[in-house]
């Protein structure tokens, strides 16, 4: 509740500005059924409505395309601002199994779920069945709709321990893993792989045929092996080909990383939904926009930025009361978001200078509002440039 009366006075004057004028009374009234104005609400709802929901396995999603996890960005602000801009679910960051069995006070904080959230899970990672049982038990607490599990980070310190992508590696081991994490939790158990170790030893027809086994709902493949790491191409055709024979739902997921590639493969997929992972941070309406008629046209202004990066830093408010975290995750955010746009790399040097929220928020309120006189706020962000090349998945 707290979020809708300490709404920004800065969208509040925002949305006075640049919108037709509201009384605060009003405001409350739409920021309880809405997050957003009630002209940016209308924009999403049109594209929402062109959304299918599916189920894959027990799990139903409102649409085909999902928040991929994602480190230090998928806790509960930015999967709920997603999940209110079309990501028909969202998967939380990784989070290890051993620090929730320690009562870790801050990997817990990292499985709070927002009471608006409708369809996430929770995902763990860990080498010890046992180990990651308990934890999927605690997880479970938290009011996830299903519990994954990561077998795809390629990070040396967690798979030297045996976890992440190093699952894959013993095949002989997995069934009684799932089984017993099946039996710890009522929710759905899923997995998210990627296709192999190395080149050499490509697996995840197996692992997806064992998953099947002990009824887990859905696998989702990062198509790229564990020593390719971001390098290269994701291998949609291996994809393609896992989820044509696969027994179970298979999300395929790997360099989405635009509204017309991911509207793209959309037609065209054999798997039953697709995941989003860097798409999204330099395209926040990625999961609407990909269903417009022609997804190079986004109607999306940069008063469209502008307000929803204000809601995420309500959000943030609700999520962290340590005003660094705050300051540390709106520059990075922002600087995601607006890629792209006109005199951007200007922007990023003097919003990097900025040393306190408020500098960040008026630099991005005034650049993001001077845009949209200067030009219609068309994005052009260049995909052939590496981005992100490194995670834990
Ligand atoms: C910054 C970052 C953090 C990531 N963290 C996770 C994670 O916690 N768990 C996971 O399974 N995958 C993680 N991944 C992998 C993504 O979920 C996804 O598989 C990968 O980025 C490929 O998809 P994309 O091309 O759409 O980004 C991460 C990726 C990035 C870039």
């Amino acid at each position: 509740m707290g979020f809708f009366i300490t709404f920004s006075t800065t969208l509040q004057k925002n949305l006075q500005g640049s919108h037709s004028p509201l009384d605060p009374l009003c405001l409350i009234r739409v920021f309880l059924a809405t997050m957003f104005s009630p002209q940016l609400q209308h924009k999403i709802d049109t594209l929402k409505a062109r959304r299918t929901p599916v189920k894959l396995g027990a799990v139903s999603f409102d649409s085909p395309l999902l928040l991929a996890p994602m480190s230090a960005i998928c806790h509960f602000p930015f999967r709920l601002l997603m999940e209110e801009l079309g990501a028909g679910g969202t998967v939380s960051e990784l989070i290890s199994c051993h620090g929730i069995n320690y009562g870790n006070e801050k990997t817990r904080q990292m499985l709070r779920i927002h009471p608006k959230e409708k369809n996430v899970g929770i995902q763990l990672f860990g080498e010890d069945p046992e180990a990651m049982a308990q934890a999927a038990r605690v997880a479970e607490e938290f009011g996830p709709k299903f519990i994954d599990i990561n077998m795809g980070c390629p990070v040396r310190k967690v798979v030297s321990k045996g976890g992440g992508s190093a699952l894959l590696k013993d095949t002989q081991s997995l069934a009684s893993f799932f089984k017993g994490m099946k039996e710890a939790i009522d929710v759905p158990l899923t997995i998210k792989i990627r296709t192999g170790w190395d080149s050499d030893s490509i697996n995840a027809h197996e692992v997806v045929n064992i998953a099947e086994g002990e009824g887990v709902e859905f696998v989702a493949i990062h198509g790229r092996t564990r020593t390719q790491q971001y390098k290269g191409e994701a291998n949609w055709d291996l994809l393609e080909e896992i989820a044509k024979e696969a027994p179970l739902p298979i999300i395929g997921n790997g360099d989405l990383h635009s509204a017309p590639l991911t509207q793209e493969r959309m037609k065209k997929t054999q798997c039953q939904a697709l995941m989003l992972g860097r798409g999204p941070l330099r395209d926040p309406f990625i999961f609407l926009t990909s269903y417009l008629d022609d997804p190079t046209q986004s109607p999306f202004t940069p008063e469209d930025f502008w307000e929803i990066i204000c809601v995420y830093l309500e959000l943030l408010r609700e999520y962290s009361q340590m005003e660094r975290t705050h300051l540390i995750q709106m520059r990075k955010m922002i600087v995601w978001f607006v890629a792209g746009f006109d005199g951007v790399s200007d922007f990023r040097g003097k919003l990097f200078q900025a040393k306190i929220l408020g500098d960040v928020m008026k630099l991005t309120e005034d650049y993001l509002m001077t845009l949209n006189e200067r030009n219609r706020g068309t994005k052009r962000v260049n995909l052939s440039q590496p981005f992100m090349m490194g995670g834990h998945g």
